[in-house]
C-alpha cells in the first residue's frame, strides 16, 4: 500500500512538472490562457467561417513561429516517448499549403529519418497526393504524436495530451483551407469524438473553422486494399473544394 501510494505520488509529480513545461512553453508563444474547445458547430457557423480567399500567403512571422515551434518540440522531454525515439517527426511540407494530411504516429522509418509517411504508409500517401494532383511539396503532412510509440503501440492518452498542443499551433500557423485527418487517432484526436472511422470519414467535418475530412489510414489501406476506393472518393472531395476557389 505505501509503494503504491508512494507510486501515484511519482506520477502526480511527473505530470504537474509537465503541465508546468507546457505553461512555460505557452507563455513563450505568448498565450496565457487555455481555449475550450467547441464541441459543435452549426452549418451556418460553418459557412460563415469558410475561407473565401483563393490565394494565402502567410506572414513571415508565421512562418518564423513553425520554425521556433519545430525547435522546441525536436527539444520535448513532456512525455516518456522521448526515452525511446531516434528523432523527434515535426512534420514537413509547405508552411503556406492549402492542404494539410494529418497522420497518427512515427513508424520504425519515421524516426529514423526524422520525416513523416517515409515508410510503406508513405509510399501509398504520396500515390493519394498524386492522385489529386499535388505533390509532396505543395502540401503539409504531420502527425498527432511526433515521436515514434516503441512497437508502433497505439498513443496513450497522455502522450496525445502532450503531444497534441503542436499539432494546434501547427495548423494555427499554417492555416490550410482543408485537413485531412488519416485513421481512427486523427480523426479523433481533432474532431474530438469516439465515433468510429467508418463513420467520419468521406464527410466535411468542422475544425475550428477549417474544413476537415476524414479519411481511412494508409496502413490499413494497406492491409485492406477492398477499401481504397473509399478513399479515393474521399480525396477527390478534398481536389474539388480546393478547386472551388
Ligand atoms: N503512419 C503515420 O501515422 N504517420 C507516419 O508518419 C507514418 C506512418
Ligand atoms: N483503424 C484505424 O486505425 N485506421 C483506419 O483508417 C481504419 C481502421
Amino acid at each position: 500500500m505505501q509503494k503504491e501510494i508512494s507510486e501515484i505520488r511519482n506520477e502526480i509529480a511527473t505530470l504537474t512538472k509537465g503541465i508546468k513545461a507546457r505553461l512555460e512553453y505557452e507563455k513563450s508563444f505568448g498565450i496565457t490562457a487555455i481555449k475550450r474547445t467547441e464541441q459543435t458547430t452549426t452549418k451556418q457557423e460553418e459557412e460563415k467561417t469558410t475561407p473565401t480567399t483563393a490565394i494565402k500567403e502567410n506572414k513571415q512571422s508565421d512562418i518564423e513561429l513553425l520554425s521556433s515551434l519545430k525547435e522546441n518540440a525536436l527539444k520535448c522531454t513532456l512525455c516518456g516517448l522521448h526515452q525511446t525515439r531516434t528523432n523527434v517527426v515535426f512534420g514537413e511540407g509547405n508552411p503556406n499549403a492549402d492542404l494539410m494530411f494529418v497522420g497518427e504516429a512515427p513508424g520504425y522509418y519515421e524516426d529514423v529519418k526524422g520525416l513523416p509517411f517515409v515508410g510503406k504508409a508513405g509510399e501509398l500517401l504520396t500515390k493519394i497526393i498524386n492522385a489529386i494532383d499535388f505533390k509532396r511539396e505543395d502540401i503539409y503532412i504531420a502527425n498527432i504524436l511526433k515521436c515514434r510509440p516503441p512497437e508502433n503501440r497505439n498513443p496513450k492518452p497522455d502522450e496525445i495530451a502532450f503531444c497534441y498542443p503542436y499539432l494546434e499551433k501547427q495548423i494555427d500557423l499554417i492555416k490550410p483551407k482543408i485537413i485531412c485527418a488519416l485513421g481512427t487517432f486523427a480523426a479523433q484526436s481533432l474532431l474530438n469524438t469516439t465515433e468510429s472511422i467508418g463513420r467520419l470519414r468521406g464527410k466535411f467535418h468542422d475544425y475550428h473553422g477549417t474544413k476537415l475530412i476524414a479519411t481511412y489510414h494508409p496502413a490499413y489501406l494497406l492491409r485492406n486494399p477492398e477499401e481504397k476506393r473509399k478513399t479515393w472518393e474521399d480525396v477527390q472531395k478534398v481536389r474539388d473544394y480546393l478547386k472551388s476557389f
